[in-house]
């Protein structure tokens, strides 16, 4: 089992997006048995696998040592299941400091048994959950939109984050008419690339996977390209 952390200090950069992209591809693309685990109490990704919400059970993993085995949903793809978030996990940096065990996610994980691969929906912020999230992943994928700014936060988190685990910064929502994006890519030529897109938008507000609605979009290819990287950095 291999789990893929989706991470940024920053929220609304595409981390949701790329989350349930990647799962998509990994469980039809790779073939693998596939989780997606989302940790943020904003729950997109679990929303965009069909999950509706309303519920506030998410936490019981964490508080009552409920067997994650037990919420695992599946969902309508193929070798794709979902453990859903909810707003029950907006207290999740507190239940971690509570129990005072540093790796408690990596032992959840490891008890899961049943997924080739994991991917770890996370909220945003250097907080007790990150640090979780790095001890528990095999790779940190953090989506960095373009600019001086997110350039910043992504070398805050490789200071913070990438001495204990593998981190793969990604270029995302590129657009190549703008010339600051462009010199961005220039700086990061081995980064890899998804463009803006609004297939991206249009597939998640349909709640389906850009590969499901558009598989020959540019978008599309770069999520599989982008999946394939981390297929080849994992083993
Ligand atoms: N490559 C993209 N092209 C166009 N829109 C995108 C792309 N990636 C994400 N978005 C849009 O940006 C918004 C924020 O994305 P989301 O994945 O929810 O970010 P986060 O999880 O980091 O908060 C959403 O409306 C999403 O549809
Ligand atoms: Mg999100």
């Amino acid at each position: 089992m291999a789990t893929i952390a989706i991470y940024s200090l920053k929220g609304g950069v595409g981390k949701s997006t790329l989350a349930a992209n990647l799962a998509w591809c990994a469980a039809t693309r790779s073939s693998r048995r596939t989780l997606l685990w989302d940790l943020d109490p904003q729950a997109a990704s679990s929303w965009m696998l069909g999950e509706d919400g309303g519920g506030e059970r998410a936490h019981a993993v964490f508080s009552r040592d409920v067997p994650p085995s037990r919420l695992i949903r599946v969902t309508t793809i193929e070798r794709l299941d979902l453990l859903p978030a909810d707003a029950s996990l907006r207290d999740l940096n507190h239940l971690f400091r509570t129990v005072a065990k540093k790796r408690r996610l990596a032992r959840l994980l490891n008890d899961l048994g049943d997924h080739e691969r994991v991917i770890l929906d996370c909220p945003p912020g250097l907080t007790e959950t990150a640090d979780q999230v790095a001890r528990a992943a095999d790779l940190i994928v953090v989506p960095v939109v373009p600019s001086a700014l997110s350039e910043r936060a992504w070398g805050e988190v490789d200071r913070h984050l990438g001495g204990r685990t593998h981190t793969l910064p990604v270029h995302v929502m590129v657009d190549r008419r703008r010339a600051l994006h462009l010199e961005a890519l220039a700086r990061h030529p081995d980064w890899p690339v998804v463009p803006m897109a609004s297939v991206v938008e249009s597939a998640a507000t349909a709640r389906r996977c850009v590969g499901e609605v558009a598989p020959r979009s540019l978008a599309a290819g770069a999520f599989d390209e982008l999946w394939k990287r981390i297929e080849k950095r994992l083993v």
